[in-house]
């Protein structure tokens, strides 16, 4: 239900966008006509139906919480209801009361209108069963790295995942990743790395709520400038950076543009913050440690540029395989080159 392909959600986005015949987002006619008079909408199942209509007739971009609009909905009412995520069908029957009307509207009022994504309205994400408080200053987690996690994927690249004892989050954000690594390797100690000071007190919040405050360590740090290698090296390096290319942030639906620009915009090609992570991560990783990153679209851009770190793509359960893994011998023989090279230079 909160699957997205990338993080910006891009098939959802695809969709919108070709929606010729709809007025301007917030202009007049669209206010006008997006929220027809609801008093008579007694019953979950009716605010479900006008609330799916609502948002096939704006044309609302989708991907941040659901990949399609009857499950937003759904989770929207529900959550603002103050009712039960896991009820049975039967709760679509259950009438709503008077005074609790009022908040729905308000509510599909900012979703409909506002372009305001559902996540920032409940102030919370979910990946998996686990719960995160999310509000404008952070990305809302949609990572892939939860199904690699969940499936032991990234346990089958480590020689021995049981004595994984350091491990770092690189662009952590909410820090959703840093605590399902932490809850994943219970014996590890975990950074997380954030250059914004605004994502990291979000971090901070659910650190704090998932009882691991003491166990990660948040660093306010331009990827690893700021945190200098650690004794023994890290076990795994993992990262979901921002990496859409600058011209595809400038023309994203309204709902991505309510995330902060830095948790999405890449640089030119995307690549920018991976670069700069390849090239620090070396003289971090453990001798048989492993980089993770996820890179929603570059794949053929990656193969291209980092085909000598023989990066291995991991299959994910919609055939997007966007996390892959570079092990440290890798990146070392990629290091020892870059020093022969620059040796050779220097002497010619
Ligand atoms: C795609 S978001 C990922 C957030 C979180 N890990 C998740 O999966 O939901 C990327 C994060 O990278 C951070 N960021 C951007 N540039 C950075 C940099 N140069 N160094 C460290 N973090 C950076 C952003 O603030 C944002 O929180």
């Amino acid at each position: 239900m909160r699957k997205s392909k990338s993080n910006v959600g891009r098939k959802d986005a695809r969709r919108v966008a070709v929606k010729p015949d709809l007025p301007a987002p917030n202009s007049r006619p669209l206010l006008q006509e997006a929220l027809p008079p609801t008093s008579q909408l007694a019953t979950l199942q009716e605010w479900l139906d006008f609330a799916e209509h609502m948002y096939a007739r704006a044309g609302l971009a989708l991907g941040q919480t659901a990949t399609n609009a009857h499950d937003e909905a759904l989770y929207l009412l529900l959550r603002l209801l103050d009712w039960p995520l896991d009820s049975d069908a039967s709760v679509l029957d259950r009438r709503v009361a008077p005074a609790l009307r009022i908040r729905l509207r308000q509510a599909l009022e900012k979703r409909v209108l506002g372009r305001i994504p559902a996540a920032y309205l409940t102030r919370e994400a979910w990946l998996g069963e686990h719960r995160f408080y999310v509000d404008e200053r952070v990305i809302i987690p949609r990572s892939y790295f939860l199904e690699h996690l969940a499936s032991s994927q990234l346990d089958a690249l480590l020689t021995n995942p049981s004595k994984v004892r350091r491990v770092v989050d690189v662009c952590t954000g909410s820090g959703c990743l840093a605590i399902l690594l932490a809850h994943h390797f219970p014996k590890a100690r975990v950074d997380a790395i954030d250059l914004s000071t605004d994502a990291l007190a979000v971090a901070k919040i659910n650190l704090k709520a998932h009882g691991l405050a003491r166990r990660v360590n948040l660093h306010a740090s331009d990827v690893f400038d700021a945190v200098p290698p650690p004794a023994g090296g890290y076990d795994i390096i993992l990262s979901n950076p921002p990496y859409e290319p600058s011209a595809v942030c400038d023309a994203l639906p309204e709902e991505f543009r309510k995330e902060p620009r830095m948790a999405l915009d890449g640089g030119r090609d995307g690549l920018t913050i991976i670069r700069k992570l390849l090239q620090q991560a070396g003289e971090r990783l453990a001798p048989e440690g492993i980089v993770v990153i996820e890179v929603g679209g570059l794949r053929a851009a990656m193969d291209r540029e980092f085909s000598h770190l023989d990066p291995l793509w991991l299959p994910s359960i919609d055939e997007s395989d966007c996390i892959c893994a570079i092990r440290a011998d890798r990146l070392a023989a990629a290091a020892g080159g870059q020093k022969r090279t620059g040796k050779s230079r220097r002497q010619t």
